[in-house]
């Protein structure tokens, strides 16, 4: 997380505005039928193609660049980024066990015993984060801020992109499971299915920390306007 924290503006009032509830983000039972939350996917950005938010979507990023966050107090945004700082954390210490396997520093069993535990906790914290972002808060933030409806259209369609790369993680990763329990043998079949966890995770990872970027580019300046 490049961002600075979120510190005092003491000149800043707090206008009623109701999220209502805005921490932690943890589940609250949401509906299963999550597709009836989403609109038209034709209206998303692509997650492999954005390189941040188009002008439309940065009218409040404009009015709080990332450098002034630093400028304000507010619990909410700083619960938000310290959440997404432990999924970028997460994602570099998996990267790490990944590269220790790659470069020979630890055996396939050694790898197996530490990837599969740590990732499987992360998609869990993941998976929750992204219920109560997708059933309260950016519900929420839509009806608080119409401007950027397109916007939250964006980051629930990530989520669902997210989902089917964590599925894609998952699969590679019970492929490379079955060739490492198997044998201690560096086997090339064992080398190969650790290539394509490998693709699947770092892909989940490219995009992760990409949607992670662009939430916070949009809600942080959202919370900040509106003095939360
Ligand atoms: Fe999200
Ligand atoms: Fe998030």
């Amino acid at each position: 997380m490049t961002a600075g924290r979120v510190g005092r503006h003491p000149h800043k009032s707090r206008p009623p505005f109701d999220f209502a509830g805005t921490r932690p983000l943890l589940p609250t039972n949401p509906s299963p039928n999550i597709e009836s939350f989403r609109h038209n996917g034709d209206l998303s950005i692509d997650l492999d193609q954005r390189k941040g938010w188009p002008a439309e979507l940065r009218v409040l990023l404009d009015r709080y660049p990332r450098k002034t966050w630093i400028a304000y107090r507010s619990s909410v945004a700083h619960f938000w980024l310290e959440i997404h700082d432990g999924f970028r954390g997460e994602c570099a210490a998996l990267q790490m066990t990944t590269d220790d396997y790659r470069d020979d520093r630890t055996t396939a069993q050694e790898f197996a015993a530490l990837v599969s535990p740590r990732l499987r906790a992360m998609i869990s914290h993941l998976h929750g984060h992204h219920q109560i972002e997708d059933f309260h808060y950016f519900p929420s933030f839509r009806a608080a801020e119409a401007r950027l409806a397109r916007g939250f259209e964006t980051l629930e369609n990530d989520h669902g992109q997210l989902q089917r790369d964590i599925a894609a993680a998952i699969g590679t990763l019970s492929e490379f499971l079955a060739t490492a329990h198997a044998g201690r043998d560096s086997s090339a079949a064992q080398r190969q299915a650790a290539e394509r966890y490998v693709a699947a995770s770092e892909l989940l990872y490219r995009r992760l920390c990409r949607h992670l970027s662009d939430e916070e580019d949009l809600i942080i300046p959202l919370l900040l306007d509106r003095g939360r």
